[in-house]
């Protein structure tokens, strides 16, 4: 089978190295890729992943078998639809059902049809009505753009004028179209879970737990990045929570999209708060979470091109994860400067000098024969062991074996003290 994957993180290299050990797989195309993916596959830079026009025609000539979507803009912009329309199987979301995570209005809606718990809410596209609003509830105060804000379109402040300067920013444009539309929610208050499903139809397959460090530095200090590592499995979030979550979010949220004629395929990220009232959701992204992948994939045992495959056909039903029992940690090593202005053309070395971890590359480039950062999470290293503590050591060892100036690595990932 010859699949495309669009995408260039460190998720996609973890996704393209999972799919690439197929013995289904001929060929590997990434779209654009990244270093690490070139090194088991072919990329192709003279289109763009959120060209929704220039992927079908690509795909159709390529004669691919299969198009993996692995970040969230290219769904938004209908490359699906564009797949679907040139007769290219597609594991991704249609444009309307990848509202769910482009439009956080549209995912309140959906979660209200199908009767699953969330936060009270209103949602405003006159700015006066959400300014006054706010002056009607108490605080905390949760002020959210509606759209893609690539994940910094949301406030959580006590104070009110915070709160109203938000709604300002929204409407005067501080993230474009994604700000033309305001939702406010009732504080939460509790533990964050993720939950990742493989989806189609109405069939929703749960993965295993990973969970993330979203602070910059130790001792979850600092402020918030894309994740900064994880580690997998997790003992503290029951596989009848996982079921939970299946049972009472994803599968309904599903059936609410078939209903209205927009089956979603593809995977599906639910982000729930635990609250003393019982989990409620936080957001759906139609993605899965990065740097979770890169955890997750090393412990799959199911052939992941079989899944998304059968997915794409709509028939997942019955299907059911093989795991690995090993442990997984994974550490990003992070550039000066992230996540507010990361430092880039940073040269790195020592690459070669890891051989018993797994590297995945994130934000890299190879200039001149020489691999240089490109942003603010440069690489993933990931350590396996038969516990948490040997998985940890080797991810620790490999990380100090690659350098470049201003290596930023939190040292307490998968530590007893590193917790949230
Ligand atoms: P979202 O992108 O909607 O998940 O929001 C980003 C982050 O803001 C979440 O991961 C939470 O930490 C926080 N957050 C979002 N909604 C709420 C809420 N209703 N109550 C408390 N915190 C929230
Ligand atoms: N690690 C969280 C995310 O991918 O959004």
């Amino acid at each position: 089978m010859k699949v495309l994957l669009l995408g260039s993180g460190g998720r996609e290299h973890a996704i393209g190295w999972k799919l690439h050990q197929s013995p289904l797989i001929t060929r590997l195309i990434s779209c654009p890729g990244n270093p690490g993916l070139a090194e088991i596959g072919d990329l192709t830079t003279d289109i763009s992943p959120t060209d929704a026009e220039a992927v079908a025609a690509y795909a159709s000539a390529e004669g691919v078998d299969l198009v993996v979507v692995g970040p969230e803009a290219p769904l938004a912009a209908g490359v699906a639809d564009a797949l679907i329309e040139v007769g290219v199987p597609v594991f991704g979301p249609v444009e309307y059902a990848a509202r769910l995570e482009s439009s956080k209005a549209f995912a309140k809606e959906k979660m209200a049809a199908a009767n699953v718990p969330t936060a009270g809410y209103g949602d405003f596209t006159d700015r006066a009505e959400a300014l006054a609003y706010l002056d009607d509830i108490d605080g905390p105060y949760v002020v959210k753009a509606d759209g893609l804000a690539a994940g910094k379109g949301v406030l959580v402040t006590e104070d009110i004028q915070e709160a109203r300067a938000w709604v300002d920013d929204c409407f005067d444009g501080r993230f474009a179209e994604a700000g033309s539309r305001v939702v406010i929610e009732e504080y939460l208050e509790g533990n964050e879970v993720s939950i990742f499903f493989i989806c189609s139809g109405t069939t929703a397959v749960p993965l295993q737990p990973a969970r993330d460090y979203k602070r910059l530095l130790d001792g979850d200090l600092g402020p918030n990045t894309g994740g900064m590592g994880c580690y997998s499995p997790v003992a503290d979030v029951p596989d009848y929570f996982t079921q939970w979550t299946r049972t009472h979010v994803a599968e309904p949220v599903l059936r609410a999209l078939e209903e209205e004629g927009a089956p979603y395929t593809g995977f599906l990220y639910v982000g729930l708060m635990l609250t003393e009232d019982g989990p409620q959701v936080l957001e759906f992204n139609c993605r899965l979470g990065d740097p979770e992948t890169q955890v997750l994939m090393p412990r799959l045992e199911t052939d992941l091109l079989e899944l998304l495959h059968a997915g794409a056909h709509g028939s997942l039903e019955g299907a059911d994860l093989e795991w690995s029992p090993r442990y997984a940690v994974d550490l990003v090593l992070a550039s000066p400067g992230y996540p507010e202005a990361p430092e880039t053309g940073l040269a790195i070395i020592g690459l070669d000098h890891v051989t018993e971890a797994i590297v995945f590359h994130a934000g890299t480039e190879i200039v001149d024969g020489k691999l240089l950062s490109t942003g603010g999470r440069v690489l993933n290293v990931v350590g396996l062991g038969d516990n948490i503590a040997e998985a940890r050591a080797d991810a620790y060892a490999a990380a100090d074996l690659i350098q470049f100036r201003g290596k930023h690595v939190r040292s307490d990932i998968a530590s007893t003290n590193g917790r949230e």
